[in-house]
């Protein structure tokens, strides 16, 4: 007997259909009120990683129509000089979105900075004025990578009213929105984290599991319900068999994939939706300046 297969949610794919709706909204929006959507990343430093990231947002931000602009500053630079960047930004009104790339060298405080982004270009969602915002249900922008697992979740699952979601991991960059935005979607939701006494035995009740950990491969094919959708967000560098490095998840793919009934794989499930979330919420925050929503953009 062969062992079941969980459906592959194909994020890359979804991500770009994505793309392909913010960039034909893009263009109405340009063509109706003469605004083009603004993106500008802020890199402090030389870290490669962080550089790679912001490299690929804007050349993102540039293929959906936008104007998409990068601000260097020298790892050396002060928490002034990056406070006084992002001041000329929110007064600037050709830049609908910001974004400071995160980790900042030590002598900068990254709340400090997060707290002096404009909340209604704070397209990363984690002004605590846009958490108070999802909380309270009002209308901000919620964190990139949480409301692309939101979407790819919707896809497969329409209405998500009494399922029993587990969110393993609750940072506030992803695990506590995630939490948020389960719950408004009308799921049944458990948090669990490093103090969880029994987390097998919590994933083995949910029929949605959003592993967030940052540990390889730590979900276990036993943890997860069968036929569960399972989405993996963690993204880890292990050496693989022939010493070069290879990505994994945060789930035990194989084995996870013979429980499950749809999981996102590691690449390829819900990386690529971060940065086209990015892109939405940068066109949003364009829309509403325009008094605006998408939707009404469509054609
Ligand atoms: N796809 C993307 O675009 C994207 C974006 C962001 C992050 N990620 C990836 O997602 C993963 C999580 O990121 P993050 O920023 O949320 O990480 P994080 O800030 O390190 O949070 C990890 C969470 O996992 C929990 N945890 C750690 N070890 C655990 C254990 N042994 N048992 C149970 N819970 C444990 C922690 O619990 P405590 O709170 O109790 O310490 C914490 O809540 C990482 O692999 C990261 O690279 C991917």
């Amino acid at each position: 007997m062969t062992a079941p297969t969980a459906d592959i949610i194909d994020g890359k794919a979804f991500a770009q259909g994505l793309r392909d709706r913010i960039r034909a909204r893009a263009q109405a929006l340009s063509e109706r009120t003469g605004t083009v959507p603004g993106l500008a990343a802020v890199l402090v430093g030389d870290d490669p990683a962080s550089a790679v990231y912001v490299r690929n947002k804007g050349l993102q931000a540039k293929e959906a129509g936008f104007l998409s602009v990068e601000h260097r500053l020298a790892a050396s630079a002060t928490q002034e000089e990056v406070l006084r960047l992002v001041a000329a930004l929110n007064a600037d009104p050709a830049v609908h979105g910001i974004l400071v790339q995160l980790p900042l060298p030590p002598q900068i405080d990254p709340q400090s900075v997060i707290a002096s982004i404009d909340p209604d270009k704070d397209v990363d969602g984690f002004h605590v004025v846009n958490r108070g915002r999802l909380v309270s249900g009002g209308k901000g922008f919620v964190p990139c990578t949480p409301l692309g697992c939101l979407l790819l979740l919707r896809d497969r699952h329409p209405d998500m009213a009494g399922m029993r979601a587990v969110v393993l991991g609750r940072s506030n960059i992803v695990g506590r929105p995630m939490a948020e935005l389960l719950v408004q979607a009308d799921c049944t939701v458990t948090v669990a984290h490093s103090r969880t006494r029994d987390l097998a035995e919590e994933c083995r009740r949910a029929d949605i599991l959003v592993a967030a950990v940052g540990r390889p491969e730590f979900v276990r094919g036993d943890w997860i319900k069968p036929g569960a959708t399972v989405i993996d967000v963690g993204i880890n560098r292990v050496p693989g068999p022939d010493g070069k490095a290879r990505l994994v998840g945060d789930v035990a793919f194989a084995e996870a994939r013979a429980a499950a009934g749809a999981i996102t794989p590691v690449p390829g499930g819900v990386g690529p939706m971060t940065i086209a979330c990015l892109l939405s919420n940068t066109l949003l925050s364009a829309c509403r300046r325009e008094g605006l929503e998408p939707e009404q953009l469509d054609g």
